[in-house]
């Protein structure tokens, strides 16, 4: 892949994706709204996709994890048991004199402003990041509610739920998908840090003893799993954590180097019994599990995998940004530089597209792609000359361009046109559906 510029690379990339509908600023006509984004057509394709594969890899290819849906907000007790309401924030000033806003325990010693060099700076105030609303009719204090702060801690609420329901024993694990809210302070490189994010994560509960052996095996299976992404191991790094929260035994992020520098992607923490004791003490309901092999009742331990789905999508779409030359399609002409996305075609928005070659041939080319809707995700391409349309594909990571031209009338073949290579294979249309799918599930 060729070697792109750091900080116009990510430039290009925020680009692109406004172009070609992937990510837009939320509330662009209002001036946009700091911290929250949509996705467009591509960016939800690529964005479900991609959760659809983590869910696969985590729960339904396993009989050791299963799933919860749970609500945005929970019983507020929920987050003074979690330490979020309490604990949760940021201790941060601002410089006065070119109104930069840092958190304390980030800046040098004695405390000047790393943009400005000044010294005159506002005292230490905290900023909690739990997003609250009111629930009920009255908007006092003794109806506020939080939005969840992250999507584990109603697993912990609705652990005795599951096991009784599904018969599970230790150890097993929960996962959910959904959205979380923080009020960054500063959100900033486009999706990694907002305000509105999804997350993925599995809380694994299992027995003290051996438990570190769970973290490690977790730890790698994370891993592991970056290369269903195809992403650059040379980006990946583990980086354990130096302080540890007094309750955890062990922590570890996987970091990807984004074009902006390496940043936390995912977290594996080993949260001992911590969460399941305060939300015993708090409820006052009895939490503990009892191990019927041993006739013993204990707290479970618990270990976590916790990850960003939007920071893992901003992943997979710097992996996938590449610039390349592609012969231009007019004779004497320089190459064209080409914009791609390397995407691997489990993930992609468009699968296969169908391009009809000429106007004429509009009906045929969509009779064809009917047969394979459902299989794989399709679109038809009919507008601009068949160079450009080849371009804008490879700008949204399209892996196959099945083009339907004069031809395929008389030998009932078609050109299929591989994103990668640019390589243009002739294939009947009897055996196209076995020609993707080895391509595209045989990955
Ligand atoms: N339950 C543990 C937990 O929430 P975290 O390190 O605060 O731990 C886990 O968050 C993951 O969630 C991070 O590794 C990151 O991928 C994602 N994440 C956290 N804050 C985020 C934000 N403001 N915007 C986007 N993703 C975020």
């Amino acid at each position: 892949m060729a070697e792109q510029p750091v900080e116009s690379s990510m430039e290009k990339i925020v680009s692109l994706c406004k172009r070609r509908g992937f990510v837009f600023q939320s509330s662009e006509i209002y001036g946009g709204f700091n911290g929250f984004w949509d996705y467009g057509p591509y960016g939800i394709a690529l964005k479900r996709a991609i959760e659809r594969l983590w869910w696969n890899y985590m729960v339904e290819s396993r009989n050791n994890v299963v799933g919860l849906d749970s609500t945005i907000i929970c019983h507020p007790k929920t987050w003074k048991a979690s330490g979020h309401v309490d604990r949760f924030g940021d201790i941060m000033c601002d410089c006065k004199v070119c109104k930069t806003r840092f958190r304390v325990d980030q800046m040098p010693d004695p405390a000047t402003c790393t943009n400005c060099g000044s010294h005159d700076l506002t005292e230490p105030r905290e900023f909690n990041l739990m997003m609250k609303t009111y629930v009920g009719p009255v908007f006092d204090e003794d109806h506020i509610a939080y939005l969840r702060a992250e999507t584990c801690q109603p697993i912990f609420l609705d652990f005795h739920n599951i096991r009784i329901a599904t018969r599970m024993q230790l150890p097993f694990g929960i996962a959910q998908v959904g959205k979380a809210f923080r009020n960054e302070i500063t959100p900033r490189m486009f999706t990694f840090r907002s305000r509105e994010f999804s997350q993925m994560e599995m809380e694994f509960f299992c027995a003290d003893e051996g438990s570190m052996e769970w973290f490690e095996y977790w730890r790698d299976q994370r891993w592991n799993f970056y290369k269903l992404l195809n992403i650059d191991e040379s980006k990946l790094r583990l980086a354990p954590h130096d302080k540890l929260a007094h309750y955890a035994k062990a922590a570890v992020d996987i970091e990807y180097q984004y074009p902006f520098g390496w940043g936390e992607l995912e977290g594996i923490h080993h949260r001992g019994t911590w969460d399941m004791s305060q939300h015993q003490k708090f409820s006052e309901q009895p939490l503990e599990y009892l191990d019927q092999t041993t006739n013993t009742r204990f707290l479970p331990t618990v270990v976590e995998t916790s990850v960003g789905l939007d920071r893992m999508t901003l992943a997979v779409l710097c992996n996938a940004y590449d610039e390349d030359r592609a012969p231009t399609q007019k004779e004497g002409m320089e190459d064209d530089v080409r914009i791609v996305l390397h995407f691997p075609a489990s993930v992609a928005p468009v699968q296969v597209a169908f391009l009809p070659l000429s106007k004429k041939l509009n009906d045929n080319a969509q009779e064809l792609q009917k047969k394979f809707i459902g299989r794989y995700r399709t679109e038809l391409d009919v507008t601009g000359n068949i160079g450009k349309r080849y371009r804008r594909q490879d700008e949204i990571g399209t892996p196959f361009c099945v083009t339907f031209d004069f031809d395929s009338l008389e030998d009932n073949a078609v050109t299929v046109r591989e994103r990668d290579t640019m390589k243009q294979d002739r294939v009947p249309v009897d055996g196209l559906k076995a020609y993707l799918d080895a391509k595209i599930f045989g990955e």
